[in-house]
């Protein structure tokens, strides 16, 4: 483990019944940074998370902070932060109340309810009941009580899963926000979108293993060196051809015939990636 990752896997493997779920994942998380962990439904994202937060056996190594996943303590909940799957909020009681209990496990003053409401845009909303809440709303709720004890470790799973954009934009903007003051984040997701913008690296989950780990980026020129071409007639016919020298040829035609309407080139993205390595397309 280097001196700057905060969470370290090795060749880390879960099985459930016959189903072995993960079959060897290494790869390391870096102090400060957004870290994706990118695969389709079922890939095993929130049974590495389960792992990484104690509340499952693994074989191989896990670790976060240097402590085996499997030893974790007091010590080491108190650095670390998770907005889980279910979001596990007490839906007769208020914000401030489901925060409040949060803040006595971690011993946390109660003046920083109100900041933590603040940070997640939820300012005026600590008398509400959480049953009275919007699914954006509880989101936001679980972040404030997921960062109410200040944590040095994220954990996000789907945090923008089923909600609207604008709710989605504002849970980026706090990502970024923490990110700039220090917190490493560690995401998962199956937008692909969500992740090109917002991490520093990411894994690509596939059938149990780790099929790429990287920045977006580079990860995208690696792979999808020959971007697509979408090329509109004048008679309203859609082509799609690689950017590749033997196609220049018919597309200058289309130039000299004066047939060519539009044509663009579509960004490699790592939808694009996935499936060239994988061969499958992550769900929407
Ligand atoms: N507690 C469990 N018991 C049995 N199977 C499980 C359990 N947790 C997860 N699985 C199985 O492991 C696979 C990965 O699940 P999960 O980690 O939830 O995937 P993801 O979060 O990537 O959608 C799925 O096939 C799921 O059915
Ligand atoms: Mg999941």
């Amino acid at each position: 483990m280097t001196d700057n990752s905060v969470i370290r896997l090795h060749e880390v493997k879960r099985s459930f019944g016959e189903k072995q779920v993960l079959k060897g994942v290494s790869f390391e998380v870096n102090k400060g940074e957004i870290f994706g962990l990118l695969g389709p439904s079922g890939a095993g994202k929130t049974t590495i998370i389960n792992i990484l937060t104690g509340q499952l056996s693994c074989g191989g190594c896990a670790e976060i902070f240097g402590v085996s996943c499997g030893k974790i303590g007091r010590e080491v909940y108190r650095r670390t932060g998770a907005v889980l799957d279910n979001c596990g909020l007490y839906e007769r009681l208020t914000c401030a109340d489901n925060l409040k209990l949060h803040a006595r496990i971690h011993r946390v003053d109660f003046s920083r309810i109100q900041e933590a409401l603040t940070q997640v845009g939820l300012e005026g909303c600590e008398g509400k009941k959480v049953k009275a809440l919007s699914k954006g709303m509880k989101q936001r709720l679980a972040l404030a009580r997921a960062i109410l004890h200040s944590p040095e470790l994220l954990f996000l799973d789907e945090p923008t899963s089923g909600l609207d954009p604008a709710t989605a934009a504002e849970i980026h903007l706090l990502m970024n926000s923490l990110r700039g003051s220090g917190t490493t984040i560690f995401l998962t997701t199956h937008n692909m979108d969500e992740a090109y913008r917002m991490c520093d690296r990411i894994a690509l989950l596939s059938e149990g293993n780790i099929a790429e780990c990287g920045e977006p980026a580079e990860l995208c020129r690696k792979y999808c060196s020959n971007s697509e071409l979408s090329i509109v007639t004048n008679d309203e016919q859609k082509l799609s051809l690689e950017n590749t020298p033997e196609n220049a040829e018919a597309i200058a035609a289309l130039i000299r015939d004066s047939k060519l309407k539009s044509i663009h080139s579509s960004e490699p993205d790592l939808g694009t990636v996935f499936l060239r390595l994988t061969g499958k397309e992550l769900d929407k």
